[in-house]
């Protein structure tokens, strides 16, 4: 378990990083288009990130010793970085590219610990170039800026893609043989207005999610019915083609399950094939390198592994067990946080964000049963004109966005599914724009006082 600070030491750190924060503080936001007219031109401003130690990347708590020992091997494998053949020297992983946007699960997935989002500095840049590669960097990359990945929003017949497009190729590295392809032309895209992106989202706690039975998710969405209809808002869960059952994974709430996600991002993310995703996205000749699967159930295992359970799953299936054993951030209360959650649920942002959800019975007993405070309901919701990226994914269309659970928010340097800024209070007010379910609580929260308004933000800095 990570330390946790003590009151007083919270206090003081929050009170400095909020007084480093003020010489650079932005202007106070003007009301957003939510139709009222009011500006508060005395808006308390975010506190910043939260310093210290990470409040998150450990395992869940009471695992049994066989369920550490596979937590442990699995989190290298998380780490392991992705070559071609995976003999390059501490590049073990087999089967990068032929496109991908990075080399391992833990670079993108890496702040404030392993499993987390996106780190400060984007690992993208070096990734371009490494072992020889050609990449061009594009200008949606920045070195302080988020790990992105791209959408294209319109095919170039002008069909509806909404696909990824992966940043780079392995053209020109030192094991790609003869592979030679194009990057797609992203400055040509940009122009066009034709590019959309997501950063990563943190995996902590998402075993609880998973096993949360849809019945449970229907009740915590239906328990307060009443008030979101008198504050406008609706949403709905997106349901998967296969199963039926609630998808709950990804910014659109667009995968099923953690197993899945984890086969689609060897397969997107880093050009790995696996037993999930069995073909590579690429067809030129010349770039199949590897036999497919590259990554499957190995048919002999190392002996004395740490976890020789691990040793005898993919690493599709050990990253997926990863994800899966995470234990949800510990959030960092203080007295301004705890007035700040009254605050939260006084003007609304709790019927979106619901604060608890309950699991049911699981094969792991650290996941059987126990309630979690994600802050999401794990539904869509149509959130206007402004976060609208065209793009459609199941039942969620282009202004439809999965609840962004909340916990962990202390410690993360990018906000929204774009990663479009780092201040908290340009977050809350991208909520409001024409046709968002939640203009009328960005309403409620622009009429807050100055003193309401920090001790909100408080809140959002301490989980
Ligand atoms: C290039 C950066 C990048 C790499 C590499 C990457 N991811 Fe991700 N990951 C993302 C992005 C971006 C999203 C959000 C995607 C979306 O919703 O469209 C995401 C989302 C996820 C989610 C869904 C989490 C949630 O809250 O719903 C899981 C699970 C996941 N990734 C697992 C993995 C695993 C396992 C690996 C390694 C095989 C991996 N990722 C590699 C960028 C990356
Ligand atoms: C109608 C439902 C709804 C309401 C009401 C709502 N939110 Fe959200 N919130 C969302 C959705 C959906 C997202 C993800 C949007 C995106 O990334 O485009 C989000 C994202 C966020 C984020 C960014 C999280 C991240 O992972 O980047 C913060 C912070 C946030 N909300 C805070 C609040 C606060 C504070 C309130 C109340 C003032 C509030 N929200 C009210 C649905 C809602």
């Amino acid at each position: 378990m990570p330390q946790r600070a003590s009151l007083l030491i919270l206090t003081m750190t929050l009170a400095s990083s909020t007084a480093a924060l003020a010489q650079n503080a932005p202007p106070p936001r003007n009301n957003n288009g939510n139709g009222n007219g009011q500006v508060n031109t005395t808006a308390a401003t975010d506190p910043g990130l939260r310093t210290g130690p990470a409040d998150a990347g450990s395992p869940l708590a009471d695992l049994e010793t066989k369920q550490w020992n596979f937590f442990a091997a699995a989190q290298d494998v998380f780490n392991e970085i992705t070559s071609v053949f995976g003999n390059l020297n501490g590049e073990e992983g087999r089967g990068l590219g032929p496109r991908f946007n990075h080399t391992s699960c833990g670079g993108c997935h890496a702040f404030p610990s392993t499993g987390g989002t996106s780190p400060p500095r984007n690992p993208q840049i070096a990734a371009a170039t490494a072992h020889g590669a050609q990449n061009a960097v594009p200008s949606f990359i920045t070195a302080n800026g988020p790990v992105r990945v791209a959408r294209l929003v319109r095919d170039a017949q002008g069909r509806p893609d909404g696909g990824v497009h992966a940043l780079f190729t392995i053209t020109g590295r030192t094991d790609a043989g003869t592979c030679r392809i194009t990057q797609p032309n992203f400055a040509a895209e940009v122009a066009a207005d034709n590019v959309v992106f997501r950063i990563p989202t943190p995996l902590y706690g998402l075993g609880l999610v998973e096993n949360t039975p849809d019945a449970n998710l229907r009740a915590a969405f239906n328990a307060n019915a009443a008030l979101k209809e008198s504050l406008g808002i609706s949403g709905h869960f997106n349901f998967s083609g296969n199963d039926g059952s609630i998808m709950r994974f990804g910014w659109k709430a667009q995968n099923k399950s953690l197993m899945m996600f984890s086969g689609e991002a060897y397969n997107v993310e880093q050009g790995v094939t696996n037993e999930v995703f069995p073909n590579e996205r690429e067809d030129e000749a010349a770039c199949q390198l590897n036999a497919t699967p590259e990554d499957g159930v190995p048919f002999e295992t190392t002996p004395n592994a740490m976890s020789p359970a691990a040793a005898a799953s993919s690493d599709t299936a050990n990253v997926t067990m990863f994800a899966r054993l995470l234990a949800a951030p510990a959030p960092v209360p203080n007295a301004a946080a705890v007035r700040g959650e009254q605050v939260f649920s006084r003007v609304g942002c709790h019927t979106c964000h619901t604060p608890t959800q309950t699991t049911g019975r699981s094969e792991i007993a650290a996941l059987d049963r126990v309630s979690y405070h994600p802050y999401s309901d794990f539904a869509l919701h149509n959130m206007g004109g402004r976060l609208n990226d065209r793009i459609t994914q199941g039942g969620a269309n282009g202004g439809d966005w999965r609840t962004a659970p909340l916990w962990g928010l202390g410690q993360r340097v990018f906000f929204l599914h774009d990663g479009r800024t780092s201040d908290l209070v340009t977050a809350i007010q991208a909520h409001a724009s024409q046709g968002s379910e939640a203009n009328t609580v960005i309403g409620n929260f622009n009429t807050l006082s100055r003193q309401d308004m920090a001790d909100l933000l408080a809140f959002l800095r301490a989980l």
